[in-house]
């Protein structure tokens, strides 16, 4: 039965797969926004600790976990540990799916209106007020918000319905090479500009006194969110790898690109947020404010800003495809629908969570929780807390009790593979990312000063 499963075609297959899924918004625009409210360097050290320490053991887990049972990300664990409620993880990954979803269509969304905006010249010639004004206007406005949302779900859904290997190989191997053709040009336009060096050493030079229990959680959870891991959507995809995908090779290569990227973006976005006297406090729309700027001051700035955000409208859509992948593949496989019946029930739920939270910035905009409109509660319940979870509980299920011979064998490929620091990644594994993501929790949700 299992080997009628798709596989990825080839090794590169595997490679752009899953730099597509981790190479998104997350890196773009999430981190960038991230950064700002968080106080600029010393979050991006936090951060780089989790990545490292924690993010990259979770995912080689993630792809053994995957490979070994050749199952989504609920039906692995009742192959690994059956009868156990271990598959929980899957139901908290299927659940987190649908939960990002809702609101990372959202911001694919802004990509296609300012990919159309960039195309018909409307996004020269403006100061960088005028920038802002206009984003909160589309912004908190029904229709497009709505439209652009609804839009890109539906490119996710018929990428999804066309199947895994040709959907996801095709759109990512040529576009994400692009994407970071075009990052370097505009790094090298953002740091010439006047000003540059405020910026590079907000990103750069530690100010530790900006760090307290909520910037650590967000650095985990900008680790998480950005890697793709602790909702099962690289088990998903490891399900398709072939036995001879060199799992640390592809996890290892995966985890630098996708820091590489956060850490471009930073570099194109803080020189500019300083020399155009933008807040790097603004939020999530931090990046379409700042960006724009950019643009305006390169020759043909028409040209280069509607190929860029289109670039990032790809580089989400292979992000969305990932997560859309993790619910689809787990209504299909363990509900007995068709892959088409499945693609659409997932699709149909995300476009309720999105056109909810496409409002929260307009219309919705007084209804909250915990002073968190419902676009940030998703965020905040996915990033923050779910996928860390999803994480420790990997950790603890791979470390704990999976046989380490199994786990060695199958990171190996049967032992014709080498891994190196295999040991070290068993202890941060065992060890070290459990307990982080455990104290972190702990920390941001105050037990500590309960207990004083
Ligand atoms: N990592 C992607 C980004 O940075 C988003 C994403 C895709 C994701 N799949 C995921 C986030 C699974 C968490 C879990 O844009």
């Amino acid at each position: 039965m299992s080997d009628e499963r798709v596989t990825f075609g080839s090794k590169l297959g595997v490679i752009f797969a899953s730099v597509g899924s981790a190479v998104g918004l997350g890196n773009i625009w999430r981190f960038p926004y991230e950064t700002g409210q968080n106080g600029g360097a010393a979050f991006l050290l936090l951060y780089v600790l989790c990545v490292v320490l924690v993010g990259l053991p979770v995912m080689m887990s993630e792809f053994f976990i995957g490979r070994h049972s050749r199952k989504n990300a609920a039906g692995a664990f009742d192959v690994l540990a059956p009868k156990t409620k271990w598959n929980f993880i899957g139901y908290n990954g299927v659940a987190a799916a649908f939960l990002i979803l809702g609101f990372y269509s959202v911001v694919a969304g802004w990509t296609l209106e300012y990919f159309f905006q960039a195309l018909t010249g409307s996004l020269t010639g403006k100061t960088a007020a005028d920038y802002a004004a206009d984003f909160s206007s589309f912004n908190s406005g029904i229709f497009w918000p709505i439209f652009w949302t609804t839009t890109f779900i539906a490119l996710t859904h018929i990428i999804i319905s066309v199947g895994v290997q040709k959907g996801i190989e095709r759109s990512s191997k040529i576009m994400m090479p692009m994407l970071f053709l075009f990052m370097i040009i505009l790094c090298v336009r953002s740091v010439t500009l006047p000003d540059a060096e405020i910026g590079l050493s907000f990103l750069f030079k530690p100010d530790f006194s900006k760090i307290n229990s909520s910037t650590v959680l967000s650095a985990m959870g900008q680790a998480f969110f950005s890697l793709s891991v602790g909702m099962g959507c690289l088990i998903t995809y490891s399900s398709y790898f072939g036995k001879d995908t060199n799992l640390q090779k592809t996890a290892i290569t995966v985890t630098v690109l996708d820091t590489l990227v956060a850490v471009l973006a930073g570099v194109i976005i803080f020189p500019a947020v300083f020399s155009f006297g933008i807040a790097p406090t603004a939020g999530p729309e931090l990046v379409f404010i700042t960006l724009p700027n950019v643009f305006q001051n390169l020759p043909m700035s028409a040209l280069w800003s509607s190929i860029f955000y289109l670039l990032l409208a790809i580089a989400a859509l292979t992000s969305t495809i990932s997560l859309h992948e993790v619910a689809t593949a787990y209504v299909h496989e363990e509900h007995g629908f068709t892959r088409k019946r499945a693609a659409f029930i997932v699709s149909f739920g995300v476009l309720v969570l999105g056109v909810i939270s496409s409002l929260s910035f307009g219309l919705l905009k007084e209804y909250t929780v915990f002073g968190l409109n419902f676009f940030d509660l998703l965020d905040y319940a996915t990033a923050k807390i779910m996928l860390p979870f999803g994480g420790l509980l990997v950790s603890v299920f791979v470390g704990w009790r999976i046989d380490r011979k199994i786990l060695k064998a199958e990171l190996t490929n049967q032992g014709t593979a080498s891994f190196y620091f295999f040991t070290i990644y068993a202890f941060l594994l065992k060890y070290i990312a459990p307990i982080a993501i455990g104290l972190i929790f702990i920390n941001e949700l105050g037990l500590f000063k309960l207990l004083k």
